[in-house]
């Protein structure tokens, strides 16, 4: 006999949970930099695009995956397929992507923990400190980078063991909301800075001539990465989803939260940048971890802004380092029929353990250099898009119709939209995904 299948406290929670899980670094710099690069204004009509349209329809399909075989991503597919299946390994590969993101997303969540003691403890606003300095130290730093990835995973795993109403859902409850309000605070506080406008309207100022068709590939990739989609991660959180929750509604929720946290990051982020000479828009956790603090120490209250900001970072990266975690844990659970603390223990020490190189591959000349960026490159590009097609045709053209049709139907206001829905999945889902995977390997 198997205990009954967790469920979410609150329809609130499941929301917040699943957009805490998207809401992340790719919100806080990445939107913003390639929305500035990519003709601003346009490149966000374009992104809006491909989140309604291949976003919002692939993120459902992975929720109904989930809540209608009540398992994660392995057992899910074999539920609904038979045992040794073809599609089962993209269950497999949701488990080893989570877990490989994971890994390092730990690493770099570990450094905006550091910055955020460092904050609260002055040590950020010292007179004369070089923050580039601060940041490639921290990096280089294996002792250092290794002891707040071990604090990072702790806390991720603290959470975890919770379990789904009393861990994830309570933690994103409050974790969400306040990253909310620290979010409009700073940007409130941009507002006032000389250099609001011109951020504006780098990051969102219309200019035409700068959109190319790269700049679709761009919308779309940065979809993509932002809803978290392609991982099981969604499909793993709609497995605790109850019988009668309004799947559409609840994605198109989801989706719009990510959407406006990534809008208002811009609010923040570049008119920071534009009010000093000595900063530009430069890509990579560089904009985060030296340029947004060089700015800050400017500021008055100084302290409490990087305070703000740092915290801001670390509440974004828990909320989706948690939905990581989850996803091998509910496997080991479903699989092997341990207990939630067994799991999230033995799950949270081995990932913590395959960070280990990430965290000491800062060390220039050392055994494991660069190994982060490598691991990020197989993830983004390989694990992340093969998972996303493989989801996309497993719902639109191999989960059986009626269970399909029944989970998206069940007390939603979107019925009408089943045929649209289901023609996006099929065509235009796996279609977009494989046009930016060739191009991110090169072929197109
Ligand atoms: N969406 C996250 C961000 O914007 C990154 C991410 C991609 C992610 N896939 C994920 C987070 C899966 C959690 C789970 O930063």
């Amino acid at each position: 006999m198997t205990a009954p299948r967790a469920q979410w406290g609150s329809k609130v929670g499941f929301i917040l949970a699943a957009a805490g899980s998207a809401v992340g670094l790719g919100n806080l710099w990445k939107f913003p930099y390639v929305a500035g690069e990519n003709g601003g204004g346009v490149f966000i009509l374009a992104y809006l695009v491909c989140v309604i349209f291949v976003g919002v329809p692939l993120m459902a399909g992975e929720i109904i995956i989930g809540r209608a075989t009540q398992k994660s991503p392995v057992g899910a597919i074999q539920a609904l397929t038979h045992k040794g299946s073809f599609w089962t390994s993209f269950g497999w590969l949701s488990v080893a992507a989570a877990s490989s993101l994971l890994s390092y997303y730990s690493v770099i969540a570990g450094w905006a923990m550091y910055y955020a003691y460092l904050a609260v403890t002055g040590g950020l606003t010292t007179a004369g400190t070089v923050y580039g300095d601060v940041f490639s130290q921290t990096v280089a730093s294996g002792g250092l980078s290794l002891s707040w990835h071990l604090a990072f995973m702790g806390l991720t795993i603290a959470v975890v063991l919770g379990g789904v109403s009393n861990g994830l859902d309570r933690w994103s409850r409050i974790l969400m909301p306040s990253l909310l309000v620290m979010l409009a605070g700073l940007v409130v506080r941009s507002y006032f800075l000389e250099g609001f406008s011109a951020g504006l309207d780098f990051s969102v100022g219309i200019r035409p001539e700068e959109f190319a068709a790269s700049s679709m590939l761009a919308a779309l990739g940065q979809a993509f990465f932002s809803l978290s989609i392609g991982m099981g991660t969604m499909l793993t959180y709609g497995s605790y989803l109850k019988r009668d929750d309004d799947i559409m509604g609840s994605t198109l929720q989801i989706c719009a939260l990510d959407t406006i946290v990534a809008l208002l990051a811009c609010l923040v982020i570049f008119p920071i940048i534009f009010t000093y000479p000595e900063l530009s828009p430069a890509q990579g956790p560089g904009l985060l971890f030296a340029s947004i603090p060089t700015g800050m120490s400017q500021m008055p209250f100084a302290g409490l802004l990087m305070t703000v900001f740092f915290f801001l970072l670390v509440f974004a990266a828990l909320t989706s380092a948690i939905s990581l975690l989850e996803v091998p844990v509910s496997f080991l659970i479903d699989r092997f029929g341990w207990e939630r603390r067994k799991a999230a223990a033995v799950a949270g020490t081995a990932i913590f353990l395959y960070g280990v190189p990430s965290a000491l591959g800062g060390v220039e000349g050392g055994a494991f250099f660069g190994f982060l960026d490598q691991l990020d490159y197989i993830v983004s590009n390989f694990m992340f898009p093969l998972g996303g097609i493989g989801l996309s045709l497993f719902v639109g053209w191999r989960m059986p119709d009626e269970i399909r049709h029944d989970h998206f139907l069940s007390g939603s206001k979107f019925k009408v939209f089943y045929n649209v829905w289901l023609t996006l999945l099929r065509f235009v889902v796996p279609f977009g995904i494989a046009v930016v995977f060739l191009n991110a390997i090169g072929v197109v």
